[in-house]
């Protein structure tokens, strides 16, 4: 069977950068390392006032075509992937194409065109779908483009504002890709929740504490599913786990589930267990509080454990390297954590290829997808291709008054006319709601 997967990755992130220990949490009252060390953030990526998800879709998907030497009749199919999306009828893909047929001779009248929503987890859903049309057939020799685009903004003093971020993902989906092979099997944990909504409104009303337990409940129930069909998973088995990052923290809270989950019944847990014991069994408690509670003296114990700390250190602390600089980007953030990855490989000039990638993807509202990929030959020139570093660098770092001015620009509600910070370069800039970005 061919590989399919992923040929190609561009990031492309808001313009603006707003310093979190440094600017924001003076003005909060809080600890800076309440953002360093407990949510891991450093930083968050905000969109100047030209930018919206639409540019920083279309600039990324620009440059991973010129950089692939595409042109439309090449693409077959365009799919975004956003939570941010403006317009209920006509999907974000179609502004993107408008402005991607700006710059190139042909047009993208042959493409299939759409837009995935399932909060955080669609971007996964989009690439699915690209990999199932190309799997049936249906691709007549072309590759899809699968953008995940994202404004995450929260309201103002809202807990989630300190994870906000803005951001693009561009991916292109083919046959013998470059960077990824994708697997066929996957695991699913879904449910309806309530704890993360956006119903006809900009910013999302949150529970952020049932949110992050929602997280790992469904993200348990994808590694059982994903296990059932590919059989028991082990720690060491993956060179790197990359999650879906709504900040560093979570994903700390996930990889030691993740682990717990993994080292049972292996070698891992009887060799752990001269120093910690072995994991409760549910079997052995009558009482459920007793139970939970003996696995919460576990868990905090194995965390504590050299063996965990060296795992997590090498196969999901290098995940998080883009998503500190940033904050979350929500469809893009799990791709953001694979580029991490890839990037921390390169660095390290560790051969990857040929090595097993588990990916963890979630959606609020609320569900999670786990599955595999197999590193390919063309993967560290792909990644040392991108130039996230130059973008995160350029960034221009924002006044907690500039902050204030630009997220109300941002924010529908508020009749704002903010000044532009940066100036454009060579990019398409927002051009009025409705209306796809001009080249400037
Ligand atoms: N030094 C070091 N650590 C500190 C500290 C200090 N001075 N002060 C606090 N901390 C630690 C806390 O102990 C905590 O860590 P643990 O969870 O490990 O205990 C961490 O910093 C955060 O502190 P709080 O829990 O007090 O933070 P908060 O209540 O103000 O906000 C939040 C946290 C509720 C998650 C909030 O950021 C939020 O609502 N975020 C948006 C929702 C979200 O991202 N949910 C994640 C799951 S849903 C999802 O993944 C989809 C998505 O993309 C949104």
């Amino acid at each position: 069977m061919t590989a399919v997967g992923i040929d190609a990755i561009e990031i492309r992130t808001g313009r603006l950068k707003l310093d979190l220990p440094g600017t924001f949490a003076p003005e909060q009252g809080e600890d800076p390392e309440k953002y360093t060390k407990g949510l891991g953030l450093h930083a968050s990526s905000f969109p100047d006032s030209y930018e919206d998800i639409v540019t920083m879709g279309a600039n990324a998907a620009h440059r991973l075509m010129e950089r692939k030497g595409l042109e439309p009749e090449d693409i077959g199919r365009i799919d975004v992937a956003t939570e941010s999306a403006f317009d209920n009828s006509k999907p974000v893909s179609t502004y993107i194409a408008g402005c991607l047929e700006q710059v190139y001779d042909g047009d993208f009248h042959h493409a299939n065109k759409g837009e995935r929503k399932f909060a955080c987890v669609a971007a996964t859903q989009a690439v699915d779908d690209a990999y199932n049309w190309i799997r049936a057939g249906r691709n007549r020799g072309r590759a899809a483009l699968v953008i995940a685009t994202d404004t995450a903004l929260y309201a103002r003093d809202d807990p989630g504002e300190a994870t906000q971020g803005a951001g693009a993902v561009a991916m292109l989906i083919d046959e013998d890709p470059s960077v990824v092979e994708i697997s066929t099997e996957q695991g699913y944990g879904s449910a309806d929740e309530t704890d993360f909504l956006k119903p006809q409104q900009q910013f999302p009303s949150v529970d952020g504490k049932r949110s992050m337990q929602v997280y790992l409940a469904r993200m348990r129930e994808a590694l059982e599913d994903f296990e059932h069909l590919s059989g028991d998973t082990h720690p060491d088995d993956y060179a790197y786990i990359p999650f879906h990052t709504p900040f560093p923290g979570m994903v700390r809270k996930a990889g030691l589930l993740g682990y717990r989950h993994m080292i049972r019944d292996t070698g891992v847990e009887d060799e752990l267990a001269e120093e910690i014991g072995r994991q409760p069994r549910r079997e052995a408690f009558d009482d459920e509080e007793a139970y939970q509670e003996a696995i919460r003296e576990y868990v905090d114990a194995l965390a504590e454990t050299e063996r965990y700390q060296e795992w997590y250190g090498n196969t999901v602390e290098p995940t998080l390297s883009i998503s500190r600089e940033v904050g979350n980007w929500y469809t893009g953030s799990v791709h953001i954590a694979r580029a991490s990855a890839l990037r921390d490989a390169d660095e390290k000039d560790i051969d990857l290829t040929g090595q097993e990638l588990l990916v963890g993807s979630y959606g609020s509202g609320a569900q999670a997808e786990i599955h595999a990929e197999t590193v390919q030959e063309g993967w560290r020139e792909e990644i040392e291709a991108m130039n996230v570093d130059e973008q995160l660098d350029r960034r221009y770092d924002i006044s907690f008054e500039e902050y204030e001015e630009i997220h109300d620009a941002h924010n529908h509600d508020v009749d704002s006319d903010v000044e532009e910070l940066t100036t454009p370069e060579n990019e398409f800039v927002f051009d009025g709601w409705g209306r796809m970005g001009e080249r400037k």
